[in-house]
This record gives structure tokens, sequence and C-alpha cells, in this order.
């Protein structure tokens, strides 16, 4: 796999680093759990856009582009990641955000992610839940276009397979520390949504035959739903990387137990799991992706789906500024 065909902004702090977690792993017992700070990527308080945007802004910046259009929910971390990168490259920077969860909440409206947008200087508009938000950027595109702007559309999630490299450049980075750790990995979990993360991965994993199992932990969609958006984006990033045929269906694997009631929404597991790993760890998850994630690897630890001293690493793909417009989910200001 030669990654150097494609170009490539080099902005991610990396490699990021590859933790122990002791207190959580004697808290349940069961597997040795490592943490893969992808949470410290480098960009606009870090998380895992900023590997995808490596490689999706240069995109940009080949097609000519001086104006980027993307899209999420109101508190998109991926929106976030966007908008300060562009900021830093000196395009204007569209944003569409799709009122996902229908929260009134102050703070989910314009706390955590959505100031840092502005602070980031986005041009930002919120449309309806259940909005085509693809056919919304291609309308958007199209005004800007006829104002003689030259946008570039990043998907949602920045997940396409020029987004999903980023993935598979950090597979061979945890690849590399995993040798230089002597580190015999058994499974790495993380949150899984758009599903670029999870497609570059088990491409990066499997171009390589490096045989780590990945689970990706659903926030959105039902199982049969997500494991097939994952498939389809990792045979696709295969074949652009030039290993076409190297991911087969059985390695893509998700868990959708752990939604509750929708997209966003929070969930007692998700409570727990960002406390726990604040004051076990010191850490902080986000209410959305890696909090509902550390939350199905914390069940699946007590179910005993791992083994005791099994080597399983948490990717942790950030988010934590949208803690600030979930407070109430933690009893707001009172102390918990
Ligand atoms: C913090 C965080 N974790 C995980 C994900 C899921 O990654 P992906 O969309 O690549 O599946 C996202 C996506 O927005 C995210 O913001």
């Amino acid at each position: 796999m030669k990654l150097t065909r494609f170009p490539r902004v080099r902005i991610t702090h990396a490699p990021t680093p590859l933790e122990f977690m002791p207190r959580m792993t004697e808290a349940l017992g069961g597997p040795n759990l490592y943490i893969k700070r992808d949470d410290c990527t480098g960009l606009a308080t870090g998380g895992n856009k900023t590997r995808k945007l490596e490689f999706l802004m240069a995109d940009a910046v080949k097609h000519g582009a001086d104006t980027i259009i993307t899209q999420g929910a109101t508190q998109s971390n991926h929106a976030r990641q966007t908008v300060a990168i562009a900021a830093r490259m000196g395009m204007k920077c569209e944003i569409l955000l799709e009122d996902r969860t229908g929260s009134k909440v102050d703070s989910y409206k314009h706390s955590g992610n959505v100031f840092l947008d502005r602070m980031y200087g986005a041009r930002m508009q919120e449309v309806p839940g259940g909005t085509d938000m693809n056919a919304a950027m291609s309308q958007l595109a199209e005004e800007l276009r006829g104002k003689g702007q030259k946008p570039y559309i990043i998907p949602g999630g920045g997940s396409n397979p020029i987004g999903a490299l980023g993935y598979v450049v950090c597979a061979l980075e945890l690849v590399d520390q995993f040798n230089t750790q002597g580190l015999d990995v058994g499974c790495v979990v993380h949150a899984t949504g758009s599903a670029g993360t999870q497609a570059g991965l088990v491409a990066g994993f499997e171009g390589s035959r490096s045989d780590i199992p990945v689970l990706g932990i659903g926030v959105r969609a039902p199982r049969q739903v997500q494991e097939t958006n994952v498939y389809n984006l990792a045979v696709k990033t295969a074949e652009l990387l030039g290993v076409a045929g190297a991911v087969s269906r059985e390695r893509v694997q998700a868990n959708c137990d752990y939604v509750g009631d929708g997209y966003g929404i929070p969930t007692a597991g998700m409570v727990e799991a960002v406390t726990m790993m604040a004051r076990l760890e010191g850490i902080l998850l986000d209410p959305v992706y890696s909090g509902k994630g550390m939350a199905g690897l914390i069940d699946l630890c007590r179910k005993g789906h791992f083994r005791k001293g099994d080597n399983v690493v948490f990717l942790h793909t950030g988010g934590s500024t949208a803690l600030f417009g979930y407070m109430d989910a933690f009893g707001g200001l009172t102390p918990l």
C-alpha cells in the first residue's frame, strides 16, 4: 500500500500516544485496556476527523477549491474540525447543521462545538432533522458557484474513500506501535458512525495483513446497516489503495446495542462511561460517540466477552468539546 501516492496536508500530531489504562483495567477486572489517543491529534481540540481531513483538504486544493462545504448534527465534531482546518488553510467554510436530536437546551444549541464553529469563522445554517443533507450541500454548492466561488463538498463525517485513508494511516501507525511495544492486541474497539474510521482501519489492517480484529460500537444505525456501510466503504478504500479484495465481509464487525433512544440522545451507560474515564484515568470522552463506544466496551468486559489477560485497545476518537453542549445529561452545573 503506497500512501505517498495521495496528496496530503500534514497536520496531525502523530503518532498519537498508545497508553495503558491501569485503573480502568483494574476496575473492570477483565482484559488489559489500552487507549489510542486520537483525541490528541492537535487540530481544534483533536479527534478522528483530523486524519481524514489531511487527505480531503489536499484533494480540495487539487480541485482548486476556495470554499469547503460540509454537514453534520448540531454538535458535530466533524464540522468543528473542518471549519478549523479551512481557517488554517485560508479557505471559507460553510456548514449545514442538522437538528437531529430536537433538543431545545441552550447549551446544546449554542455551546460546545457550535461555539467553536463560530470561533473558527464558519458560515453556518441549521436545517430541520430529516433534511436530505447531500441534496442541501449540492444546492448550496450551486449557489456559491453562481457567485463565482469554487466550492468543494466534504461528505458528513469526512467518510468517503479519500477520507478513510486517514484511518489506513492510523492502522499502520498502530501496527508499528504494537510491534515496538511488544503488544499482542486481540481487538481494537471504537465508536462507529459515518463509517470512515472503521472502514479505514479495516482496510489498513487487512491490506497490510496484520490480522488485528476491529469492533465498531454503533451510535446511530442498526447493526446490519452499519456493517454494510462500513464494509462497502472499506472495499472502496482498499480499491483506492491498490489492494482490491483485501477486505472480507466477516472482518467487519459492529455492535449497535448501545445506541439507546437514538443518535445523540444520552444513555445511562454513556454517563457512567464518561464519568468513570474522567475519574479513573483523567481522560475526557464525549457524549455522542466515544462515551457510547466506551459504554459498549465496559459492558462487554462485564459480560466476559474478552478473556482476562487479552489486550484490548480503545481508539479514542475525540469529541469532548461536545460535553459543554450536554451538561444537562451530567446534572448541569450541580456537582455529580
Ligand atoms: C468523536 C467522534 N467519534 C467517532 C466518530 C465516528 O467516526 P466515523 O464517522 O468515521 O464512523 C465521530 C464522527 O463524527 C466523532 O465525532
